[in-house]
């Protein structure tokens, strides 16, 4: 089974090393090429760490043969599957999606990692919608199990058993949500780390002491502003751009100092710093 997965950062990665880990034939697509060797070097330390560990039968090299990466969406014209994880914007998925479906064939399964966006929002651009559903999977993905699973009103349940076998067979232990804004795991973080970023913004207290509070007093293995740092700031304001849109509450409105943040280019750990400062490997 070839399966073919649409943007090469920190989500589409990982999935695209999940698939060829397990022994899927894996097209890894980008339109940056820089983006792809970047795509290349994480997926080689990752295989190499989890071989090292006895987690993954083969070595890097030989995983890594089944992955062709590319910048030519039409070079997957026979995958069996796409999964889709470009930037968290409906106007960049729709565009993506539709060349997706003008793509590959009309019985492929389509797949969006979407944290935020309507699974029947974006099933108006696929081509035979019974074979889109939402695909939600959690960072860092050749770790975390959960997938979160999302219909659309047009989905057919047979293609929402056929991903759950799939995804089952690749570890992982889905959920599945209806479609409403941010699913089950967004709607409920994402208030969580605009709180947070409110109480840094005030001075309430410090980053450290705010994600201090959460590892022990709540028993959370990472505050909520070292996980908008993990998970990207950029990716977080996007999320909470969509759930206000959506629900008009201001419980999920971008908090001026995570607009800040972005804005200077402080993504979070992929970019070198956010709330806290990373050491960058070249
Ligand atoms: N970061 C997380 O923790 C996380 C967790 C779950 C889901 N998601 C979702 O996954 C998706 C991707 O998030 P990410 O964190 O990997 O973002 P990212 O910015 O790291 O990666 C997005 C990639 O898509 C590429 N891209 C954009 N437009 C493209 C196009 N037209 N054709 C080909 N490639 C294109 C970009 O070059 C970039 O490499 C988003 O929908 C996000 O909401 C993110």
């Amino acid at each position: 089974m070839k399966v073919a997965v649409i943007g090469s950062g920190t989500m589409g990665t990982g999935i695209g090393q999940v698939f060829a880990q397990n022994g899927y034939e894996v097209y890894q697509v980008d339109f940056y090429t820089a983006q792809l060797e970047k795509s290349k070097d994480i997926m080689t330390k990752s295989l190499s760490k989890l071989h090292s560990k006895g987690l993954v039968d083969g070595s890097p090299e030989q995983i890594l043969k089944s992955v062709t990466f590319t910048d030519n969406i039409s070079q997957i014209h026979d995958a069996d599957m796409v999964m889709e994880a470009v930037f968290e914007k409906l106007e960049t998925k729709s565009d993506v999606l539709s060349r997706i479906s003008d793509t590959v064939n009309d019985k492929a399964i389509i797949g969006s990692n979407t944290s935020s966006i309507s699974i029947n929002k974006l099933s108006k651009f696929v081509k035979n919608p019974e074979r889109f559903l939402g695909v939600h999977f959690f960072n860092p993905v050749p770790i975390m199990k959960l997938v979160e699973l999302v219909t659309s009103e047009k989905t057919d349940p047979s293609k929402l058993s056929d991903v759950k076998k799939i995804l089952i067979g690749l570890g992982k232990d889905p959920v599945t949500s209806q479609d409403y804004p941010g699913f089950i795991s967004n709607r409920i973080l994402m208030p969580l780390i605009r709180e947070a970023i409110l109480v840094f913004e005030e001075h309430v207290s410090n980053a450290e002491d705010i994600d201090k509070t959460f590892r022990l007093g709540m028993n959370h293995p990472m505050g909520p502003l070292e996980l908008a740092d993990f998970i990207g700031l950029d990716v977080c304001q996007d999320i909470m751009e969509v759930l206000y849109t959506e629900y008009g509450d201001p419980r999920y409105k971008p908090p001026i100092a995570l607009r800040n943040l972005v804005l200077s280019g402080k993504l979070g750990r992929k970019s070198g710093s956010g709330f806290y400062d990373y050491e960058v490997k070249k």
